[in-house]
């Protein structure tokens, strides 16, 4: 009778394929109310010599359960580590993700490179406000109201006093109105004017140049302006001064640079305005001008780096288009 048990466990067992299903046979088998337990009750009804021998058998064929219940445990769980195992191999062979890496937008490049430029020749460099007032925007630099050079720029006001710089000469009267000379500033930033085709953004980029001693002269201005070309291009550019008018230069000129439209015409693109300081300027910031002399000009940032990597439209640096921005 016990010898089939085991028989029937083994059977049973080979059936088996769940944690859950061996205990369930387990219970059946050597439980509490099992069918070990079973026999054992049976056993009172015998002498006690039938007794001790029934008795010794039980306890050698439930410890036979109990080792091939815990050997099936074993196999079990063994199966399943090696199903996981098998489940999460990595293949270390196959090739990585390359991280994709960012670069330098083509404006921030160009603007570095100019600073740099300005920097070897001696220029300091400082940054101003992009919310000015209409004082340091336009009445400090002879522009007052009413003036027809403030429809020149087309301005984004923010209320009656606040508007968006429209360049970056009120950093002239800023730096002029807290240091006295001599003075050489470069200023880098964002301007804003209202317009927009394939020359003009509404936001765009300048940088200010202001160089105020004494016995400062164009002279000077074009020598300046004529080695940057130079150092920036890091080519024969064909460049001209032509006369031009900003009230807080006087005289003043615009530097016009030789570039190629997308049919391969040759074309002057006007790339900044610059003059000697407008003594009226000076007596904003309390500068004697009989002493002092200065020149300033101020650079479109957009327009030179178009003429240096050969961009016919502006407004390119502006789309975030991924295919244009790669190529820098
Ligand atoms: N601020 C002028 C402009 O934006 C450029 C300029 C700067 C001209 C300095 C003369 C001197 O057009």
């Amino acid at each position: 009778m016990g010898k089939d048990l085991v028989k029937i466990l083994m059977q049973d067992l080979n059936k088996v394929i769940s944690k859950n299903d061996l205990m369930n046979l387990k219970s059946k088998f050597i439980g509490k109310k099992g069918l070990i337990s079973e026999l054992t009750s049976e056993l009172k009804n015998l002498s006690i010599d039938e007794k001790k021998n029934k008795g010794a058998e039980i306890n050698s064929i439930k410890k036979e359960i109990e080792i091939a219940i815990n050997k099936k445990f074993k196999d079990i769980e063994e199966a399943e580590i090696n199903e996981k195992l098998n489940s999460e191999k990595i293949d270390i062979t196959l090739p990585g993700k390359a991280p994709a890496f960012g670069s330098l937008h083509p404006i921030t490049q160009v603007l570095e490179n100019i600073i740099d430029i300005f920097e070897g020749y001696g220029f300091q460099t400082v940054e101003g406000p992009e919310v000015e007032s209409n004082f340091y925007n336009f009445e400090a630099l002879n522009i007052p109201e009413n003036h027809p050079a403030r429809d020149m720029q087309d301005t984004f006001y923010l209320d009656n006093d606040k508007l968006l710089r429209t360049h970056t000469s009120p950093m002239q009267v800023r730096i002029m109105e807290n240091n006295r000379p001599p003075i050489k500033i470069i200023s880098p930033g964002k301007v804003y004017r209202c317009d927009s085709d394939i020359t003009h953004t509404p936001m765009f980029h300048q940088v200010e140049g202001l160089f105020v001693d004494e016995n400062v002269s164009f002279a000077n201005l074009k020598s300046i302006l004529n080695n940057f070309c130079i150092d920036f291009f890091k080519k024969e550019i064909k460049t001209r001064f032509r006369p031009s008018y900003f009230p807080f230069t006087e005289p003043s000129a615009e530097l016009d640079i030789e570039w190629e439209n997308k049919n391969g015409e040759k074309k002057w693109m006007e790339v900044l305005g610059c003059g000697l300081v407008n003594p009226k300027v000076f007596g904003s910031v309390n500068y004697d001008p009989d002493q002092y002399s200065g020149f300033a000009f101020g650079m479109g940032i957009e327009r030179l780096a178009m003429i240096k990597l050969g961009i016919t439209d502006i407004r390119y640096f502006y789309q975030n288009d991924l295919k244009f921005l790669k190529q820098f």
